[in-house]
């Protein structure tokens, strides 16, 4: 498998790290516009391969996509980070062109390519990639509800006192601080709802704590976070790369699924060898149905942008 990792700022470089570290690609492809910063964080992570143990090859680019040529997968993380204070919605203006330059960059030197998204505002930059490719709806993935749901996971783990690996949980919906939906009702740990050890309450904390977890993170650290979006991504990647048809809740575009025509929003997807293999339409209940509507409003608002 070959990976491109469009912007090899702190998410793409850890992207390409964990994709590196798991040892199932056989080369990542770091492009970034800045001249030799992508060759730079190429040969920093290739001097890790032999500590780590790994045997992918980490190539950087200074914006020559040649390099990317039949990608397997390529992850588009270039843009702006927002920084404290600003929602992810704030940076349309600046990487609606960036996305749509690198999308028509990847798909020129790999026709075959499955796209992921990243760059924010990710449900609005899944959509535009979609509109400027033209590319099958399974090819075209939102990264999100992976992050989120980690988030969502880590956040049930604290307020259970539970050990992460007990917790199992799924954020729907927009990935914007609030447009996410932590479905708290389904969580479970070991199988058991999450609500049988917390207090209504304190699911309602996890839940607020969940959806402002990018926020958060981005007050403390000056700019956007990196790990999480980038242990997402390259598990999503390797789902793609093993044919795992595992579930993530991703952004998919929807014709008819959930009630949603024309929008990209995080819903549960099945991810294989073909990108998105199944949207998987789950029972929701009247809140959580009012609250993906309302979440969906917000996104066309944003799409209304562009
Ligand atoms: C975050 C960015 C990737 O949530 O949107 O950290």
């Amino acid at each position: 498998m070959k990976v491109t990792v469009v912007g090899a700022g702190a998410v793409g470089a850890s992207c390409a790290e964990y994709i590196a570290i798991k040892n199932f690609a056989s080369e990542v492809v770091l492009v970034d516009i800045k001249e030799g910063f992508a060759e730079g964080k190429a040969m920093d992570l290739m001097q890790t391969a032999s500590l780590n143990g790994f045997d992918t090859k980490i190539v950087g680019s200074t914006n020559d996509y040649s390099k990317t040529a039949n990608s397997d997968v390529a992850v588009i993380t270039s843009g702006i980070p927002r920084k404290p204070g600003m929602t992810r919605e704030e940076l349309i203006s600046t990487n609606a062109g960036i996305v749509n330059t690198v999308a028509e960059n990847l798909i020129k030197h790999s026709p075959n390519v499955i796209i992921i998204v990243v760059s924010n505002p990710m449900d609005t930059m899944t959509y535009l990639t979609h509109k400027a490719t033209g590319l099958a709806k399974n090819r075209i993935i939102g990264m999100g509800g992976a992050l989120d749901s980690a988030r969502f996971k880590y956040r049930l783990a604290e307020a259970t006192d539970a050990p992460i690996s007990d917790i199992d949980g799924m954020v729907i919906g927009g990935h914007s601080d609030t447009g996410m939906i932590p479905l708290t009702r389904l969580a479970t740990r070991n199988s058991v709802p999450v609500s049988e050890f917390i207090s209504e309450e304190r699911m309602a904390e996890v839940k607020e704590a969940t959806k402002v977890g990018g926020a958060t993170l981005t007050k403390l650290l000056g700019t956007s976070a990196w790990y999480a979006p980038g242990a997402a991504v390259s598990a999503m990647v390797h789902a793609i790369a093993n044919d795992s048809h595992k579930m993530f809740p991703c952004s998919c575009l929807l014709e008819g699924e959930y009630g949603l025509n024309d929008i990209c929003i995080g819903v549960p997807a099945l991810i294989g060898a073909n990108g998105i293999e199944k949207i998987v339409e789950i029972d929701l209940n009247d809140t959580e149905k009012q609250e993906l509507v309302n979440s969906a409003e917000a996104v066309r608002k944003t799409n209304g942008l562009l």
